[in-house]
């Protein structure tokens, strides 16, 4: 059995007071429901804050990116051991977002993982082709050399750990979601990829789709046979939204 994993993506959204007041919306309509693994991934000025209210409930807790050292003169930047002894256990890297607006490599991507997993986060690594890459029917070529590059060198413990996100980039915050065939057919790749370095632990992965993750549009998503989750953005904003978009997991 695959976890099955509800993350909201806050992007650069919510002052903490803003924060407070969708967590506090959170906590009261899934805080005592059986649902899948939700992760509040906030921006790390309100990752302490939400720390404190979910603390003892059923919430993890995920930050949007992290430096790929241990700590240091880099300037502006967040080390793993920030974001683990504030309660984070979730970190999401090499979102399109990074990729595209911060010159992200796979690379880059890679240390990240690798120090995440050594430090003991779980990285959400986050692939995805561009709409002209599908368009040229290179959706495959582009997502097979992410996962590849952001990948390299894991071996199957650390694979074991690690969460995957296929979130096509036309998708993301467009309002046009890959159909629910769409979206499998590339998670049956993703899947296949890993299962040719990994074998069997390439089942135990759990898979997240994501762009344009909405309330109406989850549930015929997450129905396929290997969409184990959603990424959600915009939607994540809204505790009525998002509550939904767990409940119908
Ligand atoms: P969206 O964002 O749901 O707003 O499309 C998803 C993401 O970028 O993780």
């Amino acid at each position: 059995m695959r976890l099955k994993i509800i993350a909201g993506n806050w992007k650069m959204n919510k002052t903490n007071l803003e924060a407070n007041e969708l967590v506090r919306g959170l906590v009261s309509s899934l805080g005592d429901v059986d649902h899948p693994r939700v992760v509040l991934c906030p921006p790390f000025t309100a990752l302490s804050e939400v720390a404190k209210m979910i603390k003892g409930g059923p919430f993890f807790l995920g930050a949007q990116n992290m430096y790929f050292k241990e700590s240091g003169a880099y300037t502006g930047e967040i080390a793993p051991s920030m974001l683990l002894t504030i309660g984070v256990s979730y970190v999401i890297l090499g979102h399109s977002e990074r990729r595209e607006y911060f010159f992200e490599s796979d690379d880059i991507v890679n240390a990240k993982v690798k120090l995440a997993l050594k430090t003991g986060l779980i990285p959400i690594v986050c692939v995805g082709e561009k709409l002209g890459d599908r368009e040229k029917g290179k959706t495959e070529e582009v997502v097979g050399n992410q996962l590849d590059g952001s990948l390299q060198d894991l071996n199957s413990e650390e694979m074991k750990k690690t969460v995957i996100a296929y979130e096509p980039v036309w998708a993301i915050g467009t309002g046009k979601t890959a159909t629910p065939e769409q979206a499998q057919e590339v998670h049956v790749f993703i899947r296949n990829r890993l299962k040719e370095a990994h074998g069997a632990v390439a089942d135990t992965i759990s898979i997240l789709y994501g762009g344009s993750v909405n309330d109406e549009n989850a549930s015929s998503l997450l129905k396929q046979a290997d969409i184990d989750g959603a990424l959600v953005g915009g939607a994540s904003l809204k505790v009525d939204q998002f509550t939904k978009i767990v409940k119908s997991a």
